[in-house]
């Protein structure tokens, strides 16, 4: 049966055409990393683009820790949008060949465009599904994904695609929306995924409690998965985007605002969760 083609997220059209027309607050912000951002104060106010990009290297930083990344591993970062993870990683490590995958062309013309490869490492990108990802078995030491497994077609076709490309002992490190057992119920009421949920972020599926979570890991061969709830300090992330959806009138639909002030307030009373997931395949 043939599978209607995956859109790239929405919100990426007018991220896209911010950063073609040389935004500065935008390219300080989100030329890099799209993804939330990690402050070590809760209550962290963050007031520029600069301010945001540091909080967004942090949050990516953690996840490539977790996994660990060490010098001279292949690592696989999935969901790469612009390449900022292979950048982190590409300015810290040596003797790395890095591989990222996409589903968005443009997104990959800006990494190979933005990132060059410096310490003796590689950079390879290459545009395919998470769900089908290209490679024989057993090639990567690490494989990543920061913080896009939510719209991906299945999270356990991706965990085992994760696992059938890393080699034996090798790692996964991601990060995800998930859900707290008591806020399952009220995220379907509140629709979290819903139409004006896929009207800006687009697909989105942030159904996946830890019991679940951790047994499709396990299914799909990983041991142990840990689970660490970073919530508290992702939060700055919302006053972030409030203030440029007021500024940034391109993103600042209805749709996309709702949908924000939806995923903070679930975050705030406990029933979502941002969570930084690791776990490793046995020998
Ligand atoms: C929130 S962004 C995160 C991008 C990047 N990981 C980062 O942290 O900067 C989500 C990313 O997932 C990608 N994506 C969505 N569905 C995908 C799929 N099925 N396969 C591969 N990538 C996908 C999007 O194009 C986008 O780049």
């Amino acid at each position: 049966m043939a599978h209607a083609p995956i859109e790239p997220p929405p919100y990426f059209d007018a991220l896209l055409e911010r950063l073609a027309q040389g935004d500065p607050e935008a390219t300080a912000a989100l030329g890099r990393h799209v993804h939330w951002g990690y402050w070590s104060d809760p209550d962290a106010v963050p007031l520029t683009g600069a301010d945001y990009a540091v909080a967004a290297e942090e949050l990516c930083r953690r996840v490539c820790d977790a996994a660990p990344v060490r010098d001279g591993m292949r690592v696989l970062d999935v969901g790469c949008g612009f390449g900022g993870t292979i950048a982190s990683l590409n300015e810290r490590f040596k003797h790395l060949d890095m591989t990222g995958v996409n589903i968005d062309p443009r997104q990959l013309a800006r990494a190979a465009e933005t990132v060059t490869a410096i310490n003796g490492n590689r950079t390879t990108w290459i545009e395919a599904d998470a769900c089908a990802l290209p490679f024989a078995n057993d090639q990567f030491d690490v494989v990543l994904a920061v913080e896009c497994v939510f719209h991906f077609p299945s999270r356990a076709t991706f965990l085992a695609e994760a696992s059938r490309v890393l080699k034996p002992g090798g790692r996964l490190a991601l990060s995800d929306f998930v859900p707290s057992a008591e806020g399952l119920d009220a995220l379907r009421k509140h629709d979290i995924g819903g139409s004006e949920t896929r009207a800006s972020y687009g697909t989105v599926d942030v159904l996946c409690a830890e019991p679940e979570y951790r047994a499709l890991a396990q299914s799909a061969g990983f041991t142990a998965p840990t689970f660490e709830d970073i919530t508290p300090h992702t939060l700055p992330t919302y006053k972030f985007i409030r203030s440029t959806a007021a500024r940034w009138q391109a993103i600042g639909a209805d749709a996309y605002v709702r949908t924000t002030r939806r995923l903070e307030v679930s975050s705030r009373v406990g029933w979502l969760r941002y969570v930084i997931l690791s776990a490793g395949l046995g020998l």
